[in-house]
């Protein structure tokens, strides 16, 4: 079957990359996919949101599943338009994106669908803000800007002026525009984070390896939050929560989506936090975590392709999941000025010399003159599976040693 893929990261590069060893495939393009990609799939300068020009190119090439890889297509209604021509889709309709894109909308699901999470309040003006965290007498507390903000519309705030300065942000100066139009005041938990994302076909789920992401910049948990700066795949979790987060979060929300008819055929994830109280949901992603998925990719050993097409075709039931038994661990090499204002067009060398056994997954590049130059925040996603956490590590920090472009910065401490 021929297979479109829509996106142009990391998580794109891998999934691209697993999809292409499937014995079901036939053709694979990417929408617009990258210079890295053109290895792997057909990429065609079509935009993301160019709807008109995605269902023409279906059409035109026969194409039998559509795999929408970002969120911002999803929650701009594009699994909705292609299902309506006909096309077979994996992504969420508009509707379940919104999980995503209107933490609110998460808030207030979770809560009439008893999922855990932490408790909260929605702030609907600047003035209304003003009062509550004024009258706010337990610190830390969390703010959320309402929207979509690139991994940074979460403020944790120690005092009331911090917390008065988060509100102003988003809603007074609004940083990240009509996101910051709500805002949602939150519990602040502690414990350690994982992500669990399965497979939802609209009448049941099927649970993918846990990651683990490591989303501030530096080593030990410091600096700004990033999109993520490398991440761990299977991340350890006891059985019992893992029955706990089936039973309470991934049935549950299934229930919910049923309930609520959210046409939902595409992947869940839930960011937890395992406090002292139990497992407990931080946030929704209604797509593959990047850059959890090229941590994903290769210790899944069933074959994608015919999972992807089950789940969007609602015929998940009789699936179950391999796994190869290995860790894989990951390491993002992003640009000087990352996450604030990174630099790009700095030459990436080493690329060449990537020892065996190591994927290098390309988020943000792109190729000049026969070589690759860096073009974002993340530029590469250094991948390696091992017999367990030191041999994978081992195996793709020595492949970080090989590579480099002027400014690059890593964390050292992925997996630890
Ligand atoms: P989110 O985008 O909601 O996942 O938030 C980004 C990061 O902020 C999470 O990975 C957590 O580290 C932190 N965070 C979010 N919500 C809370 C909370 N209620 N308590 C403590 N930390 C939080
Ligand atoms: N790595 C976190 C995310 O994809 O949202």
């Amino acid at each position: 079957m021929n297979v479109l893929l829509i996106g142009s990261g990391g998580r794109e590069h891998a999934l691209a990359w697993k999809l292409k060893q499937s014995p079901l495939l036939g053709k694979l393009y990417a929408i617009p996919g990258s210079a890295a990609m053109a290895d792997l799939a057909e990429c065609q300068a079509i935009g993301q949101e160019d709807f008109e020009g995605i269902s023409d190119f279906c059409a035109d090439k026969a194409i039998a599943l559509v795999v929408v890889g970002p969120e911002a297509p999803l929650a701009k209604g594009l699994a909705d338009f292609l299902a309506a021509k006909g096309i077979k889709v994996f992504g969420p309709s508009q509707k379940g994106a919104m999980l995503e894109a209107s933490k609110q909308f998460a808030k207030e699901f979770m809560d009439r669908n008893y999922l855990p999470t932490a408790g909260f309040s929605v702030l609907y003006s600047w003035e209304a803000a003003q009062d509550k965290i004024k009258a706010n007498r337990k610190y830390p507390v969390v703010i959320k800007a309402d929207g979509l903000a690139a991994g940074k519309g979460v403020r944790i705030c120690m005092d009331e002026a911090e917390a008065l300065a988060a509100a102003s942000d988003f809603m007074e100066k609004r940083i990240f525009g009509f996101s910051g139009s709500k805002v949602v005041l939150e519990e602040f938990l502690t414990g350690r984070e994982a992500s669990v994302m399965a497979l939802v076909d609209g009448e049941t789920f099927l649970m993918l390896p846990p990651a683990r992401d490591h989303k501030r910049l530096l080593d030990g948990d410091a600096g700004p939050n990033t999109g993520g700066m490398g991440a761990l795949c299977p991340a350890e979790i006891s059985k019992a929560d893992l029955e706990f987060i089936k039973k309470e979060v991934l049935q549950r929300f299934v229930d919910g989506i049923k309930k609520e008819r959210i046409s939902f055929r595409g992947v869940i994830y839930a960011g937890l936090m395992f406090t002292p109280e139990g497992p407990k949901v931080l946030e929704f992603n209604v797509r593959f975590g990047d850059p959890e998925a090229q941590a994903m990719m290769p210790v899944i050993k069933s074959d994608l392709l015919g999972l992807l097409d089950a789940c969007a075709g609602g015929k998940l039931g009789s699936k179950t999941i391999e796994v190869t038994g290995q860790t894989c661990v990951n390491v993002v090499l992003a640009s000087k000025g990352y996450p604030e204002s990174p630099e790009k067009g700095k030459e990436i060398k080493g690329l060449d010399a990537v020892p065996a056994g190591v994927t290098v997954f390309h988020s943000g590049s792109v190729q000049q003159d026969g070589k690759y130059l860096t073009h974002g925040g993340r530029v590469l996603t250094v991948t390696a599976a091992g017999k367990d956490l030191a041999e994978a590590r081992e195996k793709a920090y020595a492949a970080v040693n090989g590579i480099n472009f002027d400014g690059m910065q890593y964390r050292k401490d992925i997996g630890l």
